[in-house]
């Protein structure tokens, strides 16, 4: 089969590689049929992830139709149209009995990070049973490609530990694909403001048409000065990052109002300063968090009911022989105004 491999920082291609087999009886083989790029390969691609060794078919999205299953799989046989999720849950161990998939003792984040991904024809995805699920009859494919990683991370890192509520304010820094998720799926709880922060007027374009009701491009260093303006000096309930870098979490240490929430999305490689001298007496909390995807089923329905049309965060068709100029375009993102890019056999 046709493969994308890392081959270290700075190296991949696209190779023929072996189809997968079932080494566990709990894992399935599945024929992708859609996949994606997302930020964090191209943190891999940096060499930026230690854990993702060269080799490695990278990929931690898409769709597909299972081909093969283990002799311990009841929930999925071969034909079953499915969605992967970025994070494989044994559903047994400490951490998946309490809902945190993402430390699963045996899985967790392992797809094209410590086992061979989904860029490829062919995955094998272990714990089958609790790790896919079924896409419904008529369901929009490309729609649920996004609720591998982004929308569950946007909605589970930003927006569920960010405690939205009606009526607040809220600013998300980063308007990436990640921090677009976290807007769209913020509007769930209606909160009165969004502002949306980037240094991209393209994706702050994007970010107004899907619901924001400010944007600031804060490459001229004033994001902080706009947005106690626009909050008459009080700040927002909730600050979501969702960059990864120290300059946009030191800002929402900065907006953040008395109660409230910074909810942390980004990676970070680098250490930041806290602030306590500020914070200290602000009633505030920080949260962090590694997706653990346990919202997909519920996302799964707001999709299918059209209540988020996560299709919009699709600007960008290629086959997998043209995966190479897919990662040029999902790289070059302010030349090429790319957000999410699919990628099919
Ligand atoms: N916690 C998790 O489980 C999890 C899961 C997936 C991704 N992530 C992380 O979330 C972050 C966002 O992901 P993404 O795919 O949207 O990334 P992205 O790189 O596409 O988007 C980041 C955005 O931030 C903007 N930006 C850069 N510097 C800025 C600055 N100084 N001020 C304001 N905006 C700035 C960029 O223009 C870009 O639009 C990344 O760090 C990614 O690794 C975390
Ligand atoms: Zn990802
Ligand atoms: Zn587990």
């Amino acid at each position: 089969m046709k493969a994308l491999v890392y081959l270290g920082p700075g190296k991949k291609t696209l190779l023929d590689r072996p189809n997968p087999e079932i080494k566990e009886p709990t894992d399935a083989i599945v024929r992708i049929t859609k996949t994606t790029i997302c930020g964090t390969d191209l943190h891999i691609l940096k060499g930026d992830v230690a854990s993702c060794q060269p080799g490695r078919v990278l990929g931690h999205e898409g769709v597909g139709i299972v081909e093969q299953v283990g002799t311990a799989v009841t929930v999925f046989k071969p034909g079953d149209h499915v969605l992967i999720s970025c994070v494989s849950a044994c559903a047994k161990c400490e951490y998946c009995r309490r809902q945190m998939y993402s430390h699963c003792t045996a899985g967790g984040w392992i797809l094209g990070n410590t086992i061979d991904g989904t860029q490829a024809e062919f995955v094998r995805t272990p714990f089958a049973d609790t790790s896919l699920y079924r896409i419904p009859d008529g369901a929009d494919e490309e729609a649920l490609v996004m609720l591998s990683d982004i929308l569950p991370t946007g909605f589970e890192c930003g927006v569920l530990n960010g405690k939205i509520a009606p009526g607040n304010t809220l600013a998300i820094v980063g308007s990436g694909p990640i921090g677009l998720a976290a807007l769209l799926t913020a509007q769930f709880y209606s909160p009165a403001e969004i502002i949306m922060i980037d240094l991209d007027d393209n994706r702050l374009d994007v970010a107004k048409r899907f619901g924001a009701t400010a944007t600031i491009n804060s490459a001229d260093g004033k994001a902080l000065e706009s947005i106690m303006k626009m909050t008459n000096q009080r700040g927002v309930d909730t600050a979501i990052e969702a960059v990864g870098i120290p300059a946009t979490f030191e800002l929402c240490q900065q907006i953040v109002a008395p109660g409230g929430v910074i909810a942390n999305i980004g990676v970070h490689g680098k250490k930041v300063d806290l602030h306590l001298e500020q914070l200290w007496d602000r009633n505030i909390s920080i949260t962090t968090r590694l997706v653990d995807t346990v919202t997909i089923p519920m996302l799964l329905k707001t999709v299918e009911a059209n209540k988020i049309d996560s299709k919009r965060l699709i600007t960008h068709h290629f086959k997998l022989n043209e995966i190479l100029q897919a990662y040029e375009t999902f790289g070059s993102a302010s030349k090429t105004r790319s957000l999410k890019v699919i990628i099919e056999p």
